[in-house]
């Protein structure tokens, strides 16, 4: 090093680096998340059950939630089963009174909490947009951005006054190509984009919050969607498919461990190159 690079170094806290040996180092090391608690919401289906796999099967303890107790005991027991830690606890996201003694909870059962996915979402179909009743308005709102955000905002601050910890938003390519059909939605999910970033500078340096913007996955989230339009619309993506939730772990184990630790108020986005070629501020045919 000479003296500039000394120099450079010297006006930060030093930050720990694994050792460079020179020998080629394993992969996974950089992937592992032993001894760390996950929590993913909206874990019991799609791409929040494939995250919390995956998270699990890297060694962390995984927090399994949805709405419905039985469906997280049984996700859980199951990735105990495959010989991982997890425990299913339900929480409605969407209900803010419920999400302290949520956190609570949480922390009296595992102590710490190293990272918090806020996947849990909802796109209820519509007709047109003079159809979107309040109802229907403040629901996609609450499960898709209150909740995140106060999830994030409780487990945020101990986290900073803990160890630190890594926050992932599941937001959509809606967000950036907001389509007729999912108006409401895409106005929540590019809420939450922006909420990643503000809140990447309220808590960091010590935690970082980023966000994955999927494309079009097979989940239950796309039991509603019109087989033709989609079709017709993946025709034209780079990838010509829809994506299948395995391949969401990947952006999500990158953001949850230290591989990423110079990552973050960063919006990565996953959907077989749709956002380059998908309708959303023109005709969406
Ligand atoms: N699939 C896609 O094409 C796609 C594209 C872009 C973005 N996304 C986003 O990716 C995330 C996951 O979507 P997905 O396709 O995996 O959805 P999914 O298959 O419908 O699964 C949704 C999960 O969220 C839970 N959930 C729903 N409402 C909840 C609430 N109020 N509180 C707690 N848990 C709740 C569901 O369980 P319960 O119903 O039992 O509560 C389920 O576990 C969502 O944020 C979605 O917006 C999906």
């Amino acid at each position: 090093m000479n003296s500039r690079q000394e120099e450079l170094s010297n006006l930060y806290e030093p930050v720990q680096m694994p050792a460079d040996s020179g020998a080629p180092r394993p992969a996974g090391d950089l992937f592992d998340l032993s001894g760390r608690v996950a929590i993913v919401t909206g874990a019991t289906r799609g791409l929040g059950l494939a995250i919390a796999r995956t998270f699990c099967g890297a060694g962390a303890q995984v927090v399994v939630v949805s709405r419905k107790e039985d469906a997280c005991q049984e996700v859980a027991a199951e990735l105990r089963a495959g010989g991982g830690q997890a425990v299913g606890l339900a929480c409605h996201v969407g209900h803010w009174d419920e999400l302290d003694a949520f956190v609570a909870k949480v922390y009296d059962d595992s102590g710490r909490v190293d990272v918090l996915v806020n996947n849990a979402g909802i796109s209820p179909v519509y007709e047109s947009v003079g159809d979107v009743s309040e109802e229907l308005w403040d629901k996609v709102i609450a499960v898709n951005l209150k909740g995140p955000f106060r999830l994030s905002a409780l487990i945020g601050e101990r986290m900073v006054a803990g160890d630190g910890g890594s926050i992932i938003n599941v937001s959509s390519i809606g967000a950036a190509r907001p389509t007729r059909d999912i108006v409401p939605y895409a106005a929540a999910k590019a809420g939450l984009n922006a909420l990643t970033v503000g809140l990447a500078d309220t808590f960091g340096p010590t935690v970082r919050v980023n966000a994955i913007m999927p494309g079009p996955f097979l989940t239950s989230i796309a039991r509603d969607w019109d087989p033709d339009l989609l079709a017709e619309r993946t025709r034209t993506f780079p990838l010509r498919r829809a994506g299948e939730a395995p391949e969401i772990v990947g952006a999500a184990l990158y953001l949850a461990s230290d591989a990423s630790s110079f990552t973050t108020g960063s919006v990565i986005t996953v959907d077989g190159g749709a956002q380059w070629s998908m309708p959303g501020g023109g005709d969406a045919g």
